[in-house]
């Protein structure tokens, strides 16, 4: 019988040991998940080394490029990008052959204010032919869909910052949905020209990763390693304002969403706003959908973050803030 990722949930190995173990399975050998079995166990034995980024750096890593002045009087803002194949660790000791911007997955959270010039020097190092598709508004000849860069082969994309927003970028060759479970994909920010209030700001990427292409993700996350900020809860000072810029790249399931426990948030629809829309402790997302939200937390202690999804949770797209005092 065919052993899928459902099934083995199904049997009881609840988290990514239960996957390793599944992955291996599928693999060619023999069922093993009763070794995997952990009653309770709702996070993976041993840590993510390799993965291609450290969540914890990655959650508050934002990159504003290389400033200049355009020649039209405006900010410029140049990055470097290249499509590169990797191989990532997405669970403790499970490898994925990713296609990456910049050796990364999720690639570069890039940083613009609205009306700046954005140029992304684009480069195919890979093995397939790639694009890189902004969201936004811009011409079609930059809009990543026409011009599919081949390897070896680069594209300059240069247009301006708007509207401001929580955007995203993503390559668009086809089939696209394989460009994206591969990895393609990453933030991008478009602030508004009066900054938003002060805030502890964070970006939450939420992905998945089909670790034995059958078209169903064997682990999901936050930032692509499952745990992570379980393992290692982000610090949250109690009474301070926290903006977490949330953007939903994960591919075949149809619907993925975000959870706060022991508080409410105010959603900002794709950020195109400066009034919320909601006030809510569950927000659900499409692909490609994406969020601001706004909270803060009242009272010290450990607080959960995760998929309203449980079986999302399990495989792995689960946190925790860790409220400490002022001082701390
Ligand atoms: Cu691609
Ligand atoms: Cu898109």
């Amino acid at each position: 019988m065919a052993l899928n990722r459902r099934e083995a949930i199904k049997r009881g190995a609840l988290g990514l040991a239960g996957v390793a173990a599944a992955t291996r399975a599928l693999k060619g050998s023999e069922p093993k998940l009763h070794q995997a079995h952990q009653p309770g166990a709702s996070a993976a034995v041993g840590e993510v080394t390799r993965a291609g980024i450290d969540p914890l750096v990655f959650l508050e890593h934002f990159d504003g490029g290389v400033v200049s002045r355009h020649p039209s009087g405006k900010t410029l803002r140049t990055y470097e990008i290249h499509a590169i194949d990797k191989e990532i660790e997405v669970a403790p000791g499970v490898f994925f052959p990713a296609w990456t911007y910049n050796g990364q997955v999720p690639g570069p959270t890039l940083r613009a204010t609205e009306g700046d010039i954005v140029r992304v020097n684009f480069r195919n190092l890979g093995t397939h032919p790639h694009t890189i598709h902004f969201h936004g508004i811009h011409q079609a000849r930059m809009d990543g869909v026409f011009e599919v860069v081949a390897p070896g082969e680069s594209f300059v994309y240069e247009f301006e910052a708007k509207p401001f927003g929580l955007q995203l970028y993503h390559c668009h060759s086809v089939p696209l949905k394989k460009h994206i479970a591969k990895g393609l994909y990453g933030a991008f920010i478009i602030d508004p020209r009066t900054p938003r209030p002060a805030a502890r700001e964070m970006v939450m990427v939420l992905n998945g990763f089909d670790t034995n292409f059958d078209t169903e993700n064997e682990v999901y996350a936050a930032n692509t390693v499952p745990f992570a900020y379980q393992k290692h809860p982000i610090t949250v000072r109690r009474g301070e304002l926290q903006r977490v810029y949330l953007v939903n790249l994960l591919e075949f399931d149809l619907i993925n969403s975000m959870h706060l426990h022991g508080n409410f948030f105010h959603v900002y629809r794709t950020g195109t706003k400066l009034t919320p829309d909601e006030f809510t402790d569950t927000v659900m997302m499409c692909q490609g959908e994406r969020h601001i939200i706004e909270f803060a937390y009242q009272d010290p202690g450990m607080f959960m973050f995760h998929a309203h999804q449980s079986e999302f949770t399990e495989l792995g797209w689960m946190g925790m803030f860790n409220v400490v005092e002022q001082t701390a």
